[in-house]
């Protein structure tokens, strides 16, 4: 009987030596020592020893007992450790990698053109001025001698908020609020949002974007007018682009010119984008100031003269991108605003 236990001993502390997962230990453990294990088993069979041999081989039975254990729980705590090893090595988390959760954006196309522009008559010495885009029928239209019976006035053009007040149709009013506001000399551009009675299509949206120009001070002749908007579209689009003025009509400046400029496309060759005429067609709207929009700020006209000039920012800039339809603009579509 003790040759039987010793060889479930030393099968067991064989097995036990090169058992590498967790799950076999518990294996030996329920073969070995289980209820119906080869060890339990044998003990079963104690009864057919004699009264003098069943202690000694019972004390030795418990012996191997307590060593088989004893390895199989030092084999369990050696075997945790090495899968906690594992674990920590696998498990590392680099606390210094970035992980870039956050993608930077940038500026939208319209804004980006506007603070161009900006930034070009800032160099020529324009200040920047902001104006309101709620503003009151006095300053979009009477003192800018806009007549009662102008169709610009008309509530099919115009989003009226109340019979004073509305939508600016125009950047125009902010050059009356910076003449009732400071004396000349002026040199001031202002953008910003306009509004328009118009229905949505390829190139027209209620809502849009203007930048003004305004010169006042003693002196200021078209020369000027005509050198500064030569400059400026030189700058702005290159050498080789000229300019064409247009006689035209607005009700705050006189003369008045409508501005074309080299075809964006051929640069004034002659191409099916411009009709093989050379050019782009009214690119901004400008003239002298008014006298009378001069004297409804306090401005003496026999005293000083000015200049002033208006263009749609939208436009420009879907020349400048070659985009053929303004709604993409306000779609606020990722993909298309990714690509700028
Ligand atoms: N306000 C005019 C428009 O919206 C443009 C303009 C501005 C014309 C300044 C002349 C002088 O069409």
């Amino acid at each position: 009987m003790k040759d039987k236990i010793n060889l479930i001993k030393e099968n067991a502390l064989s097995s036990i030596k090169s058992i590498e997962k967790l799950e076999d230990l518990e294996q030996v453990r329920v073969k070995v020592l289980g209820k119906k294990g080869d060890l339990t088993l044998i003990l079963r069979e104690m009864g057919k020893l004699s009264k003098e041999e069943r202690p000694i081989i019972g004390q030795y039975a418990n012996e191997v007992r307590a060593e088989i254990e004893n390895r199989i729980s030092d084999k369990k705590i050696e075997l945790e450790e090495k899968l906690n090893e594992i674990k920590i090595r696998t498990e590392k988390i680099d606390i210094t990698r970035s992980i870039n959760r956050f993608e930077m954006g940038h500026r939208h196309p319209l804004n980006e053109t506007m603070e161009e522009l900006e930034n070009l008559f800032q160099r020529m010495g324009f200040s920047i001025i902001e104006g309101p885009e709620i503003e009151t029928v006095e300053n979009n239209f009477n003192k800018l001698n806009s007549p009662m019976n102008h169709p610009s006035r008309s509530t099919s053009d115009t989003f009226y908020i109340d019979e004073d007040t509305l939508l600016r149709t125009h950047t125009s009013p902010v050059q009356i609020r910076t003449m009732l506001a400071q004396k000349p000399p002026i040199r001031m551009v202002s953008a910003g949002r306009t509004f328009r009675y118009d229905e949505v299509d390829d190139t027209h949206s209620p809502m849009f974007h203007q930048i003004e120009g305004l010169v006042v001070d003693k002196g200021v002749t078209m020369a000027n007018l005509i050198d500064t908007l030569n400059v400026f579209i030189k700058e702005f689009f290159g050498e080789d682009m000229e300019t064409r003025f247009r006689p035209h009509h607005f009700p705050f400046t006189e003369p008045s010119a409508e501005v074309d400029v080299s075809c964006f496309n051929c640069h004034g060759k002659g191409c099916e984008a411009c009709n093989y005429t050379g050019w782009s067609m009214e690119l901004l709207g400008c003239g002298m100031v008014h006298p009378n929009v001069l004297r409804n700020c306090g401005i003496d006209p026999k005293i000083y003269s000015g200049f002033a000039f208006g263009m749609g920012i939208d436009r420009i800039t879907m020349i400048k991108h070659g985009i053929n339809n303004i709604r993409l603009l306000y779609d606020n579509d990722k993909r298309f605003l990714q690509q700028f």
